[in-house]
């Protein structure tokens, strides 16, 4: 255990505890980023997610990577994660306190860099990259998954049922302030980070998870903010694949967009340590 005394955790137990009762729910986004992961580990023998949480990715990896290691800061995190994959070793630190030396052919960090971004003090980030840097073996790679800024712009959603859960989100979301519409009878109009961050974050709503959702945003990078971030830690970016259609999660949520189709809410950088 690797952790300094007073260091605030975002997932100890109670959101730890209701978060694993929805792993369930999230089974087809859970298969949809091992299978992009998948596709692209090439030969890698070692691979090492930091912000492992419950286990979800390593669990999928199982036999198919020889050496698997996951990091987290969070005890209850781990927890989950060693009944979920009882074979990968497991590590209780901070990202920023890591001390693997050239060990890994692949470090992952899946919805992981953004609460850094978000959460962490100034220039913790580049820290944990310097981190992940020194983790990976010469010509190792770093893939970076997380969620993806749809950018500047409106959309016209036409809503199949009450408005009652976009309303409670409006108010409560406390990130920025959302402005929403209404243009007719079913039909509003917001920007698109704000229905991002709607459909990606009703889930939390009157949960131990609320106050910690609502003062961040999933419209956490863009494209060429993610490849400026690891140029500036020393890695060569290559492949950005976006993965993770709104389509379903507007379908969940009873609405439909009026003038353009849905877009892809993830993506997955992939980057080299050359
Ligand atoms: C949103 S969860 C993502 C879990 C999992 N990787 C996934 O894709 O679903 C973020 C995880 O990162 C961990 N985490 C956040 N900041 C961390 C840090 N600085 N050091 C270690 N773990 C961290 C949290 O405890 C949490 O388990």
């Amino acid at each position: 255990m690797l952790l300094p005394k007073n260091s605030h955790i975002l997932y100890s137990g109670d959101e730890a505890g209701f978060l694993s009762k929805l792993q369930e729910l999230w089974k087809p986004y859970e298969d949809e980023k091992a299978k992009v992961i998948l596709e692209h580990l090439g030969g890698a023998e070692s691979l090492l997610d930091l912000g492992c949480g419950p286990g979800q990715l390593l669990k999928r990896l199982t036999g198919k990577v020889s050496r698997l290691v996951g990091v987290d800061e969070s005890e209850e995190m781990l927890e989950n994660a060693a009944r979920n994959c009882p074979s990968a070793e497991l590590v209780r630190t901070k990202a920023e306190n890591m001390e693997f030396r050239e060990e890994f052919d692949v470090v992952v960090t899946s919805q992981m860099l953004h609460e850094v971004k978000q959460f962490g003090a100034a220039g913790q980030m580049d820290v944990v990259l310097r981190d992940i840097w020194d983790a990976l073996k010469p010509g190792g790679r770093y893939f970076l998954l997380d969620h993806l800024d749809p950018g500047e712009g409106k959309v016209t959603i036409r809503l199949r049922q009450d408005d009652a859960l976009l309303r409670e989100f409006v108010r409560k979301f406390r990130y920025r302030r959302v402005q929403l519409i209404k243009l007719g009878p079913n039909l509003y109009e917001m920007e698109k980070r704000d229905l991002q961050d709607f459909v990606t974050k009703t889930w939390a709503l009157r949960s131990p998870m609320e106050e910690m959702e609502m003062e961040e945003t999933h419209a956490a990078f863009n494209e060429e903010e993610t490849k400026e971030i690891v140029r500036g830690a020393g890695f060569s970016p290559g492949s950005f694949i976006t993965l993770t259609n709104m389509g379903k999660d507007l379908e969940d949520h009873g609405m439909e967009l009026q003038r353009e189709p849905p877009w892809d809410r993830k993506f997955l950088l992939i980057s080299s340590k050359t």
